[in-house]
């Protein structure tokens, strides 16, 4: 039974089975790496996770033949599939659509592609961390604005009896040793909202190289986790993916499954 009607949060409240999530990101339709696409998903098809989630940056202009690219790969994975907008994800070349309807195109792919999980004690709350446009040169950056942040902990506050609280976002709200940067403005303050609310670690992308650390958010402990590319966009690392195991009595195990 799902104990919880937000989006993208699903959280049965008898932990039992063990839950298998595959953390993928920037994928980037448009400049994607093919051969690292039928790879991840050779790696859905054989080990089957309970759910992949995808933080942002799914296409590389939002252009409409990238998006129905990306729509017709993620519709085809052998898994229930959650996504996140990123930076990349609204137009790029069409200022009015970018500022009235700037995640349209993104919505028409969420609608497509989302499948429900049936997931045992698992909560995964979305955070929105990119915006049409921002008070500053560089609008790639991350920004957390106090409407999204408000969504994820109302999410967070029902998901109470979840043994495992996520957060999905883009950018990772602080920054990790990558070689590209987030500079996610409110990063800091939202972390330390999130993790006091409960959340166990917030999921990000964006920076296209994996990694995975704890933070102090003002006194109390979160975990940090970032998933590479599927793109041609490699930046230090090869392509790769995160594989999420949790469990009541092992908790959350965290592997990086890069291509060979
Ligand atoms: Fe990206
Ligand atoms: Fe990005």
């Amino acid at each position: 039974m799902a104990c919880a009607p937000r989006r993208g949060l699903f959280c049965a409240k008898a932990m039992t089975a063990p839950v298998t999530l595959f953390h993928v990101s920037d994928l980037h339709f448009g400049a994607e790496d093919r051969e690292a696409l039928a790879w991840f998903a050779g790696e859905v098809a054989r080990d089957r996770p309970d759910w992949v989630i995808c933080t942002g940056d799914i296409t590389m202009r939002a252009r409409h033949h990238e998006f129905a690219a990306a729509q017709a790969w993620l519709s085809a994975l052998d898994a229930p599939v959650m996504v996140e907008p990123g930076n990349h994800d609204m137009p790029y070349f069409n200022p009015v659509e970018r500022f009235v309807s700037p995640y349209a195109r993104y919505g028409v792919l969420r609608r497509a592609v989302y499948r429900e999980p049936q997931l045992d004690g698992v909560a995964v709350v979305p955070l929105r961390t990119v915006a049409p446009a921002q008070w500053r040169l560089n609008w790639s950056k991350g920004r957390v604005g106090r409407v999204d942040l408000a969504h994820a902990l109302a999410g967070l506050s029902t998901a109470e009896d979840c043994g495992l609280r996520l957060v999905a976002c883009h950018h990772p709200l602080v920054e990790a040793d990558t070689t590209a940067t987030a500079s996610t403005r409110g990063g800091r303050h939202a972390l330390a909202a999130l993790a006091r609310a409960g959340a166990h670690a917030v999921l990000s992308g964006h920076v296209h190289d994996a990694f995975d650390m704890m933070v102090d958010a003002e006194g109390t402990p979160v975990r940090l986790i970032g998933a590479g590319t599927l793109s041609e966009r490699v930046r230090a690392t090869r392509p790769s993916y995160n594989r999420l195991d949790w469990s009541a009595a092992t908790g959350l195990v965290v592997s990086v499954r890069g291509m060979a």
